[in-house]
């Protein structure tokens, strides 16, 4: 599946930042920004458990913090065979800051599913409701 080289390795390689000691699981997340730059982001966990981040909302917090406002895709990267999707909280972060993102989901070697954050999240809460 066709999905940016680079985005690919900005998340594999961020992914090796994981704070993921008590889990294990490492996650690197990647956002390609409408002007084209890259931002990332890796899980980090706490000794509270409660308190960890997901590498997808790490990423997008600091594209935030960095001035960003239009995104175009994501890439989420795990040592999965199938596909590790955003839970839910990312994907609430993920809506109402990327709109209909384009989620490329992969493993260390190759892309494993390709999806639309609309897909991801139907019916969603966002502000035009309030
Ligand atoms: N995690 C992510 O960072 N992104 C996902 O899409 C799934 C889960 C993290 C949270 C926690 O640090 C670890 O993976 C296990 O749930």
């Amino acid at each position: 599946m066709a999905a940016s080289e680079a985005l690919l390795a900005a998340a594999r390689a961020v992914r090796e930042r994981a704070a993921a000691d008590f889990s294990g699981f490492k996650v690197g997340a990647a956002l390609e920004t409408a002007d084209g730059q890259i931002i990332t982001g890796c899980n980090v966990e706490n000794a509270s458990y409660g308190l960890t981040v997901c590498a997808e909302r790490v990423a997008i917090f600091k594209a935030i913090s960095e001035g960003h406002r239009a995104f175009r895709r994501i890439v989420v990267v795990a040592d999965t065979e199938s596909p590790t999707p955003p839970c839910g909280a990312c994907r609430q972060i993920m809506w109402e800051f990327g709109g209909d993102l384009e989620v490329i989901l992969a493993n260390l070697t190759t892309v494993t599913a390709m999806l639309q954050m609309k897909d991801l999240l139907p019916l969603p809460f966002d502000r035009r409701l309030l």
